[in-house]
């Protein structure tokens, strides 16, 4: 993938849309109809969703002469905006056997035509061209982040089929390759630390680039002199944790967390199986000792820290050290890391004017901020500042930790 800041706008919709078709190409339209959970959507609700985003934030709201495609799509596929009409329950997307996945498609296709003619049409080169390029590229940046939950979601459906089928069997995207680390032998030894002398910091995104409402404005912090980890927790590393009782050790855990380990019987990450193997994007795979540990809460991920005699990173330490001129191993592409940060709006935050300011603003409470990137992100949608947020019982991303320590 090209770089999303110099591609044309034009060829960067079409890639990014054809990447969500790609990536659920394998999947049967039984696979893409059906919800594995409430907090997870079926790949078709994914594929329409993101459409009628761009149908209706922009073709709606920027081409006079635009018809909706499908009148009655609205409340199916309208997510969580307030001020767009009402919604059908976030619970029974997978009820929707219709529109089919066909029509879905259609669906797509038809709202691509109209983004196309949009682009490069005399509209762009109106007055507010750049709103309407931003407008654009936050659609884009939306679906990318639909691409990883459409990969997650799917993932959590197919572990629960006792075949235990792949979402992508062979044929992955290349960056799913790119970032497969390999076995050991690009791990430092253990417990190597980066000491960060602290201070005055800058936090957040400045510039002509995109990024979420959340990421901004950029503002100082003060830390205290620590440590963060050069390299990430391993499944060896939590697997030691394991074996010396740590899911059956109160001591270790926030109480809401040891609730959770109680009442969900939680023994060991999401997503292992008997016999150490894992389940996988390409199905049950043998768990590599090597590998980012995934799929951890954040209650898991305090409890692992302290046993370990450490924390978490605040998100600040995460992006100073990433940032840094000795950023840590593996910052990106691996899994997205769990921070001791509550997901708050930085100083003087104002969300977005209209709709879009529902994307980010609303959700700033009884959540913890991730950081980073997961080998299911596309790699143009990375970026150091950028701020993930999951509920802390939250299991089924491609989540897990680097430690942190005072000094
Ligand atoms: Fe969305």
């Amino acid at each position: 993938m090209t770089d999303a800041h110099t591609e044309p706008l034009a060829q960067r919709y079409t890639a990014v849309r054809q990447h969500s078709l790609a990536l659920s190409s394998a999947l049967t339209p039984e696979d893409q109809c059906v919800q594995s959970m409430p907090d997870a959507s079926p790949t078709k609700w994914h594929l329409a969703h993101t459409t009628w985003f761009f149908e209706t934030l922009v073709l709606q709201s920027h081409v006079p002469a635009y018809s909706v495609h499908d009148a009655r799509y609205a409340p199916l596929f309208n997510s969580y905006y307030e001020s767009l009409g009402p919604r059908h329950p976030r619970p029974q997307r997978g009820l929707l056997t219709r529109p089919s996945l066909a029509e879905v498609h259609a669906y797509r296709s038809a709202v691509d035509s109209a983004m196309l003619r949009l682009i490069e049409g005399p509209l762009m080169q109106a007055a507010g061209e750049s709103k309407l390029h931003l407008l654009i590229e936050l659609g884009l940046q939306h679906e990318q982040q639909h691409q990883e939950l459409l990969l997650t979601d799917a993932l959590h459906l197919m572990s629960l089929n006792p075949l235990r089928p792949a979402v992508m069997p062979g044929a992955e995207p290349s960056w799913l390759s790119l970032h497969a680390l390999d076995g050991e032998s690009e791990r430092t030894p253990p417990g190597a630390w980066l000491d960060q002398a602290g201070g005055g910091i800058d936090i957040g995104h400045v510039g002509a680039h995109f990024a979420f409402d959340n990421e901004t404005p950029r503002h100082r912090v003060w830390v205290e002199p620590h440590a963060i980890a050069r390299e990430l927790v391993t499944n060896a590393d939590f697997q030691g944790f394991i074996d010396d009782g740590g899911y059956r050790c109160a001591s270790l855990w926030l109480s809401e967390g040891w609730q959770a380990v109680q009442a969900l019987g939680w023994a060991a990450p999401l997503h292992w199986l008997e016999d150490g193997l894992e389940f996988t994007l390409q199905g049950a795979q043998p768990r590599q000792p090597g590998q980012p540990v995934r799929h951890l809460s954040f209650f898991e991920a305090a409890a692992y820290a302290e046993w370990a005699g450490a924390r978490l990173p605040t998100e600040f330490e995460w992006e100073s050290a990433a940032t840094g001129p000795t950023p840590p191993d593996h910052a990106f592409g691996q899994v997205w890391q769990w921070t001791r940060s509550s997901y708050d709006p930085y100083p003087r935050f104002r969300p977005l004017a209209g709709a879009v300011g529902e994307y980010n603003g609303k959700f700033m409470v009884g959540q913890m901020v991730l950081r980073g990137s997961s080998l299911a992100t596309p790699p143009d949608h990375a970026r150091a500042t950028y701020r993930n947020f999951f509920p802390p019982a939250t299991r089924w991303q491609f989540t897990g930790l680097r430690l942190a320590k005072d000094l």
